[in-house]
């Protein structure tokens, strides 16, 4: 884990209550980007419904299952909607029905069916352990088919911390002490960690997803970290990890290490 932040104690604690009432909602993670079109396809571009078509589709930490909703709608064969809550399964089952898409979708806490398709939106800075949802991955993926993950705000990005970006950076400038001292004057979960928190946070950075991915026995088809809009002319491969916005990247099996031959 990376240990970031300098100001702590009462005085961290009490600067960011101030800031904290003092706060500007952050349009840039308020899903008001995606009020008019489809986030599947501002995150992954319009090739992604081919990708998918006639395809059995894993959605991997659907969450409510909207996205899942959208594959089935969207032409998928079959989708499977994995995530380990159950209590948000429960909504994305009455949520396919209304849709009419039931037929098509299951929702489960576990699958072990091989599939053509997979798909992590917005799940990879959060996963407790994201090698071994790779590994996962690479074991469920059919040896055809593809993997596509994009996630973001990535843990360098001025808002990176989520709920713990009071404002632009204010996670890497605070404590975690602080700023978990800070949330539990509104949540009581009883965190101790940015990882604890509710939907985990795992301080997942460009680097360090890249470096993962290249352990998994994947090999990579596209890769890019988009920089926020605002910074584009300020990305370089110094300022990258501060000044993504979210990483996409599409991916195909490979053998694995062992299997392949000398
Ligand atoms: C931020 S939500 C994203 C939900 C959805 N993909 C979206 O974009 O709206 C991340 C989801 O991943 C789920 N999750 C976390 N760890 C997981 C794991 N190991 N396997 C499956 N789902 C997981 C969480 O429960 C949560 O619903």
């Amino acid at each position: 884990m990376i240990n970031t932040g300098f100001i702590g104690g009462d005085f961290g604690y009490h600067v960011l209550r101030y800031a904290g009432r003092h706060a500007v909602r952050q349009p840039a993670c308020d899903g008001s980007a995606y009020r008019h079109r489809s986030k599947i396809e501002t995150l992954l571009g319009p090739g992604i419904w081919e990708a998918l078509a006639g395809k059995v589709v894993l959605d991997f930490g659907c969450g409510v299952g909207i996205d899942t909703i959208e594959f089935a709608r969207r032409g998928a064969r079959r989708v499977i909607g994995l995530d380990i809550r159950e209590d948000v399964l429960e909504p994305a089952r009455r949520g396919a029905d209304t849709a009419g898409v039931a037929d098509r979708c299951v929702f489960t806490t576990a699958t072990d069916e091989r599939v053509d398709v997979i798909v992590s939106i917005d799940g990879f800075e959060h996963y407790a352990d994201p090698e071994q949802v790779l590994r996962t991955m690479r074991q469920l993926v059919r040896p055809d088919g593809r993997v596509f993950i994009t996630f973001g705000p990535p843990w360098f990005h001025p808002l990176g911390g989520h709920l713990f970006s009071v404002f632009p950076w204010a996670h890497l400038l605070f404590t975690e002490k602080a700023l978990i001292r800070w949330r539990s004057d509104f949540k009581s979960d009883g965190a101790t960690r940015f990882c604890e928190v509710a939907g985990g946070l795992n301080q997942m950075t460009v680097r360090r997803f890249r470096t993962l991915v290249d352990r998994c026995d994947f090999a990579v088809e596209r890769f890019e970290a988009a920089p926020i809009k605002r910074l584009r002319r300020l990305s370089n491969a110094l300022t990258r990890e501060f000044v993504t916005a979210m990483v996409r990247c599409e991916l195909s099996p490979r053998p694995a290490a062992a299997e392949r031959t000398p």
